[in-house]
């Protein structure tokens, strides 16, 4: 992804207060603008500490009562599963801040998967218009340079026509054959800002095959779109940014 933005932080913590103070302008600038500002937020672990971060902050530190959190993708359980990523946005987030649940879109990942990938591509329509433009979404990379639900060989990568899809999976990353609920690369390139947050030395190889490789390879490579930026630890950046 020759030209790629990339902000290189000295280590996880300054990562996390640099993807907060980030997704901070964007909130404020979308709401000057708007008067509302539409976030779709990463799952895995990454996430947790900017999340701490931005609860640590206060609800004061950003005009909370203007903002809509989305998912980028959910996993096919419930909202208390331990592996659900609304669930995950909960703790870290969404509970301590007090944030009114209206303005919380999860998926449901408990319902039948299908039905649950229209529902929300109904509600992202109904709230955002077609394309539906979300004001920022943070995505965090795979191992095996997957991005929200949208890992390699798996028929969401080639889908151009929803926004939202129910992405049957098999493999080890996402704990063998399972079905993940997840926007679409349409979904994500339509987006004003995209956010990628990547930290820590295991993912140092996998984020230069991405960055520096050839493209075509690892669907994080098939993101794009107005303001791509990529939000690095140095361990990540191992040493090359
Ligand atoms: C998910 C995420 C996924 C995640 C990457 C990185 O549901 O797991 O959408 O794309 O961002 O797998 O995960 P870590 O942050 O845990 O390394």
């Amino acid at each position: 992804m020759p030209g790629s933005n990339v902000r290189t932080f000295a280590d996880g913590d300054a990562l996390a207060r640099g993807a907060a103070d980030d997704l901070a302008a964007i909130a404020r600038t979308a709401v000057d603008a708007r008067g509302v500002c539409h976030v779709a937020l990463a799952g895995g672990s990454t996430p947790k500490r900017m999340f701490a971060e931005l609860a640590a902050r206060g609800r004061d530190a950003l005009p909370w009562s203007r903002i809509e959190l989305w998912f980028g993708d959910e996993r096919t359980v419930g909202p208390d599963h331990p592996d659900s990523n609304y669930g995950m946005a909960r703790a870290t987030l969404i509970e301590p801040l007090g944030l009114d649940a209206a303005r919380v879109h999860r998926v449901r990942g408990e319902d039948d998967p299908e039905l649950a990938a229209r529902d929300y591509e109904r509600a992202l329509v109904d709230a955002l218009g077609t394309p539906p433009v979300l004001d920022l979404v943070l995505l965090g990379l795979g191992p095996d340079g997957h991005t929200a639900s949208l890992f390699p060989a798996t028929p969401a990568l080639d889908e151009t026509a929803r926004w939202v899809v129910a992405n049957p999976v098999d493999s080890p990353v996402a704990k063998g054959k399972t079905v993940r609920i997840t926007l679409t690369v349409p979904a994500i390139n339509a987006a004003r800002h995209v956010r990628f947050v990547a930290g820590g030395a295991d993912k140092a190889a996998i984020l230069a095959a991405v960055l520096d490789g050839p493209p075509g390879r690892y669907p994080a490579q098939r993101i794009g779109g107005a303001d791509v930026t990529w939000l690095i630890d140095a361990a990540a950046a191992g040493g090359t940014r």
